[in-house]
């Protein structure tokens, strides 16, 4: 219906906002693909916006995933087909954030926004996911490696659970675990070599 592509495409407008990408411009008038990473995500604003600020780029980042799936994909189709509908529009808001249209289609990392996607249709997947990045995090301190375990554990909970979800939320999780796969390569790369820094929140030359 004609609805229904319509919250596809807010969902992907709202998913392309760069808010980390916005606030270290608009705060610190830095361009955030200039420093650290080169990502416009939460984790790299974090890096040149300080650890508090950072944190709002990520819940900014991870809402314009939930309210899509949450709040926009219930408004554009009849209930019983809301459960297929929260996916495909959580899926519009992640392809925005990766390929936003208001930075020539040069985005972020898909975690962030990804979650929020989840957290809305399935919090468990989402705590449990989280629970293995906090793990990493805590013991390797390096962000990219957190994220990626996350994202490999998406995919496994999901479809352990077959919880509220359903086989469309396994789906989408193994679509996202590949993208936060291809989109950390050079995060990869970096660990491969053994650059990569720990401690992602510092800014760049204070570690
Ligand atoms: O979510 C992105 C994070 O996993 C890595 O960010 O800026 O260190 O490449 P960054």
């Amino acid at each position: 219906t004609s609805a229904f592509l319509g919250a596809l495409l807010v969902s992907y407008l709202l998913g392309s906002v760069p808010f980390g990408f916005t606030l270290a411009k608009l705060l610190r008038g830095v361009d955030i693909r200039t420093i650290g990473s080169g990502n416009i995500g939460a984790t790299n604003a974090m890096r040149v916006l300080g650890k508090p600020l950072g944190i709002v780029a990520f819940l900014l980042d991870f809402a314009k995933g939930a309210v899509p799936a949450a709040v926009i994909a219930p408004l554009a189709v009849p209930p019983d087909q809301v459960g297929v509908a929260a996916v495909l529009c959580g899926l519009a808001a992640v392809l925005g954030h990766v390929f936003p249209i208001y930075l020539r289609f040069k985005g972020g990392k898909a975690v962030a926004t990804g979650c929020g996607v989840v957290v809305a249709i399935d919090p468990v997947v989402f705590l449990i996911s989280g629970l293995v990045w906090l793990l990493l995090w805590g013991t390797t301190r390096m962000v990219a490696l957190a994220s990626i375990g996350l994202g490999l554990a998406l995919p496994i909970t999901a479809g352990l659970r077959a919880g509220s979800g359903g086989a469309e939320l396994t789906l989408f999780c193994v679509g996202l675990c590949l993208l936060i796969l291809v989109r950390h390569r050079s995060n990869i790369r970096r660990m491969i070599a053994g650059t990569e820094p720990r401690g992602g929140h510092k800014p760049p030359g204070s570690d």
